[in-house]
């Protein structure tokens, strides 16, 4: 049986191409040890791309990505470009257009990494927050009114479809049955506010959930769970949100999981084409200099090779890197592990063949 991936990579701006090297090195240890084969096509989109041909996107970028078993992808963001250009144009452009409706963030603190929450370990930080990558403020809906005059009125609204809230909530119920951890699902929202897109949110969470009797179901404010993931994050298993909660809750997620060299994320369409990838951003200060933690970056692999149906070369790669963080590394700091970027690549290929 040969099982071949073609891989679509896109290494981005700033450190965003140094941490893709060290993850495709990983990645291609993994192919040779556990018998598949990736091809890897190098795709130049992002800021320098931009500046050069005014375009950000070719036109048929999204056609062409369609042709891949999945998407690898550095760091989207440009210092010389206007924030939001790139963003908007590339990253949400790609979750939108592939319908890339999950976005799957592990938080988990592994072994010897230095945790900001006094009296917490690895046993106490492991869960998964869903967000919902489609719809809500991110969707562009709104616009203005007199802009530019004193009487300016600037109107974003968030969108929340029946069937984008309930495949979204069917995937976190059935994510969490899969994972068999506690068995506890969380919704994050705010129903004492947003009365009419918690109302369905809400609504629809508990009309899947009977269908799911051996999960727990809990819900949490969104400012109340910011409390809980630093006082009790050993409360939660998996949990569920919409985009703007899932976005600002799961930087919070990643600093108590030590911080953006770790942490990684998958922009998932079941049914179609997904793209993995770090979650911090591109670092243009230090860019090109061998010293950004491209842990984020190979997590990122290895959660692609999961969803791939590679597991037990996705979970050596997570076990490697657990053996680099609880072995080698300082910190998880840019400049200050105590290792360069690229032999950070070859300590987790050098666990992962032993
Ligand atoms: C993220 C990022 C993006 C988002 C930005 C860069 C558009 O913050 O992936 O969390 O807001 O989703
Ligand atoms: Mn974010």
């Amino acid at each position: 049986m040969n099982r071949v991936y073609n891989i679509a990579v896109i290494g981005g701006d700033g450190t965003g191409p140094e941490v893709i090297r060290e993850g495709i090195k990983v990645l291609n240890a993994a192919s040779s040890l556990f018998g598949f084969q990736l091809k890897f096509d190098y795709l130049d989109y992002g800021g320098e791309r931009y500046l050069q041909t005014s375009e950000v996107l070719p036109e048929d970028a999204i056609e062409r990505l369609k042709t891949y078993h999945s998407i690898y992808l550095g760091a989207i963001g440009h210092p010389q470009v206007k924030p939001g250009i790139l963003e908007k144009g590339i990253l949400l452009r790609l979750r939108f257009e592939l319908d890339q409706y999950i976005n799957l963030r592990p938080v988990k603190l592994y072994p010897g990494v230095d945790c900001p929450l006094k009296n917490k370990s690895p046993e106490d930080i492991d869960f998964v927050v869903i967000r919902e990558n489609t719809e809500g403020l991110y969707a562009g809906a709104g616009g203005f009114l007199k802009k530019g005059t004193p009487d300016e009125i600037a109107v974003q609204e968030s969108i929340n479809t029946r069937r984008g809230v309930e495949r979204c909530i069917r995937y976190a119920f059935e994510y969490c049955r899969k994972r068999n951890k506690n068995n506890k699902l969380t919704l994050v929202g705010k129903t004492n506010v947003l009365t009419y897109a918690f109302d369905l949110w809400e609504r629809t969470f508990y009309e899947v959930a009977k269908e799911y009797p051996t999960i727990k179901v809990d819900y949490a404010h969104v400012d109340a769970i910011t409390m809980w993931f630093v006082k009790n994050p050993e409360w939660f298993d998996v949990i569920v949100t919409d985009n703007m909660f899932g976005d600002i809750i799961t930087d919070l997620g990643a600093m108590i999981q030590g911080g953006m060299g770790i942490a990684a994320g998958g922009n998932i369409n079941p049914y179609g084409v997904s793209m993995f990838e770090p979650i911090g951003g591109s670092s243009p200060k230090y860019a090109g200099k061998n010293v950004i933690n491209p842990l984020a970056s190979i997590c990122a692999g290895a959660m692609m090779l999961n969803y791939l149906g590679e597991d037990i070369a996705g979970d050596a790669i997570e076990r490697a890197v657990m053996q680099v963080t609880g072995n080698n590394l300082k910190s998880l700091s840019a400049g200050e592990m105590g290792y360069s970027t690229s032999e950070v690549g070859d300590l987790v290929v050098k666990y992962l063949i032993t």
